[in-house]
């Protein structure tokens, strides 16, 4: 018997939506990414974030758990530009800096990128180009760095350890604010996982709306669930109901109305003097049950290397390292219990809800 051509609007979908619920329970390395669909039994989760370590945040000091590390080299764009205009660079224009130049390495084609790295070494060897050589080494061990950190571990993203976070979440059809939201990754996995509600993305940086958001592969499958059945189901970012507002997280007029307030990657660039402002941006757009999740990168070695290596890439802004101990007497000093709390491969995260 004849087999039956697929449409051409079917294979189109496919190639936008190269992965379906026959994929779940599979990875595979693609150039810029990993595709993970291990894992959807909620069950199981749990092994990928260590939890709950703490008993009672009210016993804890800061004497007890320490400072956090402080990140202090600067990335060689920021202290030329402070050189050349003899003054500090603004928050806001650091962070233009952070998003054009950590952008870039999410698009890469890594084995590509590694291809051309290697002929063009070889290429300034043979010439005895030494300077060269040496900015090709650098450039190979980023490079190797950021396959390891993205591709292979996939720690940024990391959609085993966000879920194990994620999951158990008392919401229906939530509404989520994600604050300084960059490309919006945790709460396209969040949306995935309590399909149906609203994301509302924020970011004072245009650039993330139009490019880091903007070309956020439509081809990354979530894991998440099916309304109907409950079962696992994939989705991709053109299913879900998202919006992207582009302003300083100090002029929203929202109210009260967001099930989940979350932000990753963010109380740790504000010194302690500010801290109970950014707590209070979790704090004031929340329905009363609602959830505040945080996400800060670890205070470990492997962390410190990465921000010694991608100084160039990521290091324009104040930024701090922490462990779960700290990040939580944050959280808990300023008015939250903390209902879930733990650290996945490379960050800290925190379950909380206003006391
Ligand atoms: C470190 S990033 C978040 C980490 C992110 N997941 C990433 O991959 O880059 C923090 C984001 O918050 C934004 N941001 C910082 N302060 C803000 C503010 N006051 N209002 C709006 N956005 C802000 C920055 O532009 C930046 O894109």
């Amino acid at each position: 018997m004849a087999m039956k051509m697929p449409s051409a609007e079917r294979l189109e979908q496919k190639e936008a939506r190269p992965f379906t619920e026959e994929h779940i329970g599979m990875t595979e390395l693609l150039p810029d990414f990993r595709m993970d669909l291990r894992n959807p039994d909620p069950a199981g989760l749990d092994r990928f974030i260590k939890a709950n370590q703490v008993h009672d945040w009210s016993l804890l000091t800061w004497k007890d758990v320490g400072r956090p590390h402080r990140v202090e080299e600067m990335a060689k764009t920021r202290t030329d530009w402070e050189s050349s205009h003899q003054k500090t660079m603004s928050v806001h224009h650091s962070w233009e800096h952070f998003n054009r130049s950590f952008h870039e390495w999410f698009v890469k084609d890594v084995p590509k990128e590694f291809k051309e790295n290697r002929s063009s070494l070889a290429r300034h060897l043979l010439r005895f180009n030494l300077k060269e050589v040496k900015a090709g080494l650098g450039e190979t061990l980023r490079l190797s760095l950021w396959n390891y950190a993205q591709r292979i571990e996939d720690g940024v993203w990391d959609p085993r350890g966000k879920r194990a976070l994620f999951q158990g979440l008392d919401v229906h059809k939530p509404r989520i604010l994600f604050l300084g939201a960059a490309e919006g990754y945790e709460a396209m996995q969040l949306t995935a996982m309590y399909p149906g509600g609203e994301v509302v993305l924020v970011d004072y940086d245009e650039f993330c709306k139009t490019d880091r958001y903007g070309d956020f592969p439509n081809t990354y499958p979530f894991l998440g669930s099916n309304p109907v059945t409950g079962n696992a189901k994939v989705w991709y970012k053109d299913e879900m109901n998202i919006h992207y507002i582009v302003d300083d997280i100090r002029n929203l007029s929202f109210g009260k109305e967001f099930d989940i307030v979350i932000s990753v990657g963010l109380l740790e660039h504000f010194p302690d003097e500010i801290k109970n402002e950014v707590m209070e941006w979790h704090r004031k757009f929340l329905k009363p049950g609602g959830y505040a999740i945080l996400t800060t990168p670890r205070n470990q070695w492997r962390t410190r290397f990465y921000y010694h290596v991608m100084a160039d890439v990521m290091n324009y802004m104040y930024r701090e390292l922490m462990n779960i101990e700290q990040m939580g007497l944050y959280v808990y000093e300023n008015g939250f219990d903390i209902l879930r709390h733990g650290f996945i491969k490379v960050h800290n995260g925190i379950v909380a809800q206003p006391r």
